[in-house]
């Protein structure tokens, strides 16, 4: 399995291009299932959880073919129904191909794709969901099988929380709809507005999206179409943060800085200089930085995604702050591999109090789950010494050219077998 070694205490300078967003892609690759024409998509990473969808898709019936970061979805074969365990176990997003599948086949079955390191992720809103649409549900031998008999007939869904892949899930359903569907308390994600922008743009009724509403009017079919994905807001936050905590300078090119608003106020906050124009950001370290608390809260509050980022930096200020997760309730897998390189972190409930340290110091530390994954390599690109990420097919599930990049920037980094 191949390891990062990081050599410690090299300031970051230089800029980088953001990748698309995997987020925001993983639905938008399901998207395609929707049409017999020709799909494009642009701007779409390398990265595991990609190439698995891509995998998906094809095993489904609709051949797909990625090239460099392009994606050609073109007309297809007859669906299967049958979304199998080797699939749905390698990523959750996999719950997505419910939606696409109910709207052109009225049927799939699902192996329920079951807890992983960060909490148990159960999909009820999703089925509470596709139930208001007409579906039946029942669940055998591992399966979640579901069947419109009728067809899906647009309703008035809400949820009890907005859900980023219950959202998505419903709005790839209802597109084909009898009628009209209406999500309240959806969830109102940058991702969110991405898929309703493709939808639309082959042919859907969907609008509100970013909103708490979202109103979809099923049409008949829909057609091919052209679409590039945004750029991701948790790479940009997260090289942001390496910027942060190895007092240096970096650019970030192709960013929606208006997507990552809160991150940026809170690093303006804790000291950074900042600069964001239109589809850039400039960020530099100034003067030592000062704590300050974060609570993580669905879009547009502090993400879920940044939080073990958050903490890495947290570490190395003077003084004491408080990160509370508010949207798992399993995302402390970090906080034990980041007491490795020296951090001081406490543990209460869903709150841990940092006290910040003068130094960290390069260790040996295991990647749990992609964002821990990030935190750790933060905080080993900031450590005295050397250390050693293992694990590391978790980073490669979201972050395109990760030490590349890094390398780019100055970071002395290698992957290893
Ligand atoms: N939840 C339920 N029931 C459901 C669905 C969700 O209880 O039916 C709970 C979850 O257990 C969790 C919370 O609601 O505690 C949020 O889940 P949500 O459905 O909003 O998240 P998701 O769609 O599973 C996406 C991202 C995550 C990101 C979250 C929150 C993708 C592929 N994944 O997950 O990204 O953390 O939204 O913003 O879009 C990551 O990129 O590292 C990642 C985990």
């Amino acid at each position: 399995m191949d390891k990062i070694i990081i050599n410690g205490g090299k300031k970051l300078k230089g800029e980088i291009k953001i990748s698309g967003s995997k987020n925001s892609g993983l639905p938008i690759l399901f998207a395609a299932l929707l049409t017999d024409e020709p799909v494009t998509i642009t701007n779409v990473p390398s990265l595991a959880d990609i190439d698995t969808t891509v995998a998906f898709l094809n095993y489904i019936g609709k051949k797909a073919v990625k090239k460099g970061n392009t994606v050609k979805a073109s007309p297809s074969e007859q669906y299967k129904h049958v979304a199998p365990y080797d699939l749905v176990r390698k990523m959750r997003a996999s719950v997505l191909i419910m939606g696409p599948l109910l709207a052109r086949l009225g049927k799939v079955d699902v192996s329920l794709p079951g807890g992983c390191a960060i909490g148990a992720r159960p999909i009820d809103i999703h089925l509470e969901a596709f139930k208001k649409l007409g579906v039946e549900i029942t669940v055998e031998g591992g399966f979640v099988k579901t069947h419109a008999k009728n067809g899906l007939i647009g309703a008035d869904i809400e949820f009890r929380f907005p859900s980023v892949g219950a959202t998505e899930n419903i709005m790839l359903a209802a597109v084909l709809a009898k009628g009209k569907t209406r999500i309240i308390n959806a969830a109102k994600e940058p991702e969110i507005v991405d898929l309703q922008d493709i939808l639309n743009k082959m042919g859907a009724k969907v609008k509100g999206a970013g909103t708490k509403i979202i109103t979809i009017e099923g049409v008949e079919k829909l057609h091919g179409a052209t679409h590039k994905v945004i750029p991701d807001r948790i790479e940009a936050a997260t090289y942001l943060i390496a910027a942060a905590l190895t007092k240096g300078e970096v650019l970030l090119k192709s960013v929606v800085p208006e997507h990552i608003q809160i991150v940026i106020d809170k690093l303006e906050k804790a000291g950074m200089e900042i600069v964001s124009k239109k589809d850039t950001v400039f960020a530099k370290w100034v003067k030592e930085l000062k704590p300050d608390n974060i609570a993580t809260e669905v879009y547009p509050g502090f993400p879920t995604d940044v939080q073990a980022q958050w903490m890495a930096l947290m570490s190395l200020t003077k003084g004491k702050s408080t990160i509370t997760e508010n949207v798992f309730e399993n995302r402390f897998m970090h906080v034990a591999e980041l007491q490795r390189f020296g951090a001081n972190l406490a543990v209460s409930g869903n709150t841990v109090t940092v006290t910040g340290v003068e130094k960290l110091s390069g260790a040996p530390v295991m990647v749990s789950d992609l964002r821990a994954g990030a935190a750790l390599v933060l905080a080993a690109l900031c450590a005295e010494g050397e250390s050693v990420v293992t694990r590391i097919y978790h980073l490669d599930r979201g972050y395109e050219r990760l030490e590349k990049k890094l390398k780019q920037l100055g970071a002395d980094i290698k992957r290893v077998r």
